[in-house]
């Protein structure tokens, strides 16, 4: 069982990185693998609409990107940490998510793996990244976990919110014990359409 812990900051040992480092001791105490990868000195480029990837699952961008997306498909359940940035995720998150594309080929997709959501906000504007990365996951038919949210600024603010650390712990020992439920989207219904009109009639 692998668990992947994903920081979208740029800040590094931040509140994200910091949490998901709770909700991974979490999950090595249910008996996981776990490994934190963050964005901070990564090199990762926007996409460029090639869309090359939705058939083959191969990116021609050559970055550390790569790397993330095997991660991600050898990962049971994947922790997303971001911070708010301006009322959303932070850039670095939505070019992950976009270069995600690269995973909905057959085969090389996130379809059953778990799914976690760490989000720090200053002040206000948690809403639309949750929003964002559940929707990514419902429609890569990902399984849900829990959300953790913590008002924090100052780098390491968040370790003084004993009860947002706790809560991030108990993230990581939910996604192990969801995952080893095992649960599978039948076959059926793996590559629904939802949208008509746009990619079908
Ligand atoms: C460029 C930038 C934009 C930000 N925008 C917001 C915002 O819109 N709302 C908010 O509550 N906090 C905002 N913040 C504060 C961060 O969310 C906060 O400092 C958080 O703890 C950073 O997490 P990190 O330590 O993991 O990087 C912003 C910070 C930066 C650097």
């Amino acid at each position: 069982m692998k668990i992947l812990g994903l920081s979208c900051s740029p800040r590094k040992s931040g509140n994200t990185a910091i949490l998901l480092e709770e909700a991974l001791s979490g999950a090595q105490q249910e008996g996981a693998e776990t490994e934190l990868f963050s964005v901070s000195g990564k090199d990762i480029r926007p996409c460029d609409g090639c869309w090359a990837c939705f058939g083959t699952g191969d990116c021609h961008i050559k970055d550390d990107m790569q790397a993330l997306l095997l991660k991600k498909v050898e990962a049971d359940g994947i922790i997303f940490g971001t911070p708010v940035y301006v009322y959303s995720m932070t850039g670095q998150a939505k070019t992950i998510m976009d270069r995600m594309l690269a995973l909905s080929a057959p085969g090389k997709n996130l379809a059953n793996k778990v799914g976690g959501v760490v989000v720090v906000a200053g002040s206000i504007g948690i809403i639309d990244p949750v929003k964002d990365l559940y929707f990514n996951m419902v429609m890569g038919k990902m399984i849900p976990a829990n959300l953790v949210a913590v008002y924090a600024n100052d780098k390491g603010e968040v370790r003084k919110m004993e009860q947002g650390m706790k809560a991030a712990h108990s993230l990581g020992r939910e996604m192990v014990q969801i995952a080893a439920k095992g649960f599978e989207y039948p076959a059926e219904f793996a590559r629904n359409f939802y949208a008509f009109g746009t990619h079908t009639r």
